[in-house]
């Protein structure tokens, strides 16, 4: 009897090219029942039109309709560019005939949109900006792409949705792909921060680092100081410590799953506070800031809206905006200690005025 064959996959570089997306969800749950292969599935289906977006970017300058504006507003009041419309409506592409999502909700669209094929035996619902950081397209910088995915709850019959208002504890697993010079998958179902870098030539994303862990701080303060004069006093007097203190560095690059990143790598906090103008900030709680806080808090990081763990905000409408505090515990914490400051000082003077 010859010996039993012995696969040579000991050797590295296979292992690792066979380690992708779907495989590693099955590693994550432990299990190969019909709920993880869904999931992994519906994470493959993510990878599919990060792929899609991915090469379409990379063709901007080549390819008509990538660059420049489509010509209409989306329900935040915003212009939207060619490729929102692009990538919000490759995200509903991936899970046609999938038996996987029922319903998505996105930036790009007023009301959640269903795919009826799916409906009612695919029980998942993907929320998402299709595009984070638009601007910056037509100057080829980096931009990402936002999801989370929640469980459809009750039979959402009259299409409202109205199970999608709760609070961020409800996702079952969030993430993002950031379109840089490589582009990449982090992603989280609970058992820690993964990320997979794109490997063109086999068209697969392939493990590049698992359980990322924040910093407990860092250097970097990532905001956009354009508004300053806008910001509540707490937050300039933040400012105006770490401009006057040693080892801080300010990176801002417009693109909040790019800033993200290298906060959840480096250490440090990104913030995009509440104006005197528009109090609840610029970023949008469902499909922006709670899968972003998902992931920071399975990283061992914090996110807050200065006074809440943004994981525990429920929301009040899909759309809902939200001030936006993240990155390592220590420096989030720093943050909010100028807010509590500012607190107690407008206390004391309401106090004031009441004797
Ligand atoms: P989106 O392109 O999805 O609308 O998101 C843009 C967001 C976010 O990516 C970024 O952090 C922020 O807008 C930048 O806003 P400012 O230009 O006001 O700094
Ligand atoms: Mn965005
Ligand atoms: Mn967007």
């Amino acid at each position: 009897m010859t010996d039993a064959y012995q696969p040579r996959i000991q050797e590295r570089s296979l292992d690792r090219d066979c380690t992708t997306l779907s495989r590693h969800v099955l590693q994550q749950l432990q299990s190969f029942s019909s709920e993880a292969q869904d999931l992994s599935a519906l994470m493959n289906r993510i990878a599919l039109a990060g792929k899609l977006i991915s090469r379409r970017l990379s063709q901007a300058g080549i390819m008509a309709g990538v660059l420049g504006f489509a010509g209409t507003e989306n329900v935040q009041g915003e212009s939207v560019k060619k490729m929102d419309v692009y990538a919000n409506d490759v995200f509903i592409s991936v899970f046609q005939q999938s038996g996987l999502v029922c319903r998505l909700a996105s930036e790009e669209m007023e009301k959640p949109y269903y795919i009826p094929e799916n409906c009612p035996i695919g029980r998942y619902t993907l929320v998402y900006d299709p595009i984070d950081g638009s601007s910056n397209i037509d100057a080829n910088l980096n931009v990402g792409s936002i999801f989370a995915i929640r469980r459809q709850e009750g039979s959402d019959e009259d299409g409202s949705a109205s199970d999608l208002l709760q609070s961020g504890r409800k996702q079952i697993g969030a993430g993002y792909i950031l379109y840089g010079p490589s582009t990449i998958l982090v992603y989280s179902i609970g058992t820690g921060v993964h990320a997979f870098t794109l490997d063109p030539s086999l068209g697969e994303f392939i493990l590049w680092q698992e359980n990322i862990r924040v910093p407990d701080r860092g250097s970097v303060y990532s905001v956009n100081e354009g508004n300053f004069w806008q910001w509540d006093e707490s937050i300039r007097d933040y400012i105006r410590y770490v401009h006057r203190h040693e080892g801080y560095t300010g990176r801002y690059s417009g693109a909040l799953v790019g800033d993200f990143h290298r906060v959840l790598l480096q250490g440090g906090v990104f913030l995009y506070p509440g104006t005197l103008k528009k109090p609840e900030g610029k970023l949008r709680l469902l499909y922006e800031c709670a899968p972003l806080a998902y992931l920071m808090e399975q990283a061992g990081g914090r996110a807050s809206n200065g006074t809440q763990n943004i994981l525990d905000v429920v929301s009040g409408h899909l759309h809902q905006r939200t001030p936006f505090i993240t990155g390592s515990p220590e420096d989030v914490a720093l943050v909010e200690s100028f807010i509590q400051e500012r607190d107690r000082i407008k206390e004391d003077e309401q106090l004031l005025t009441r004797s």
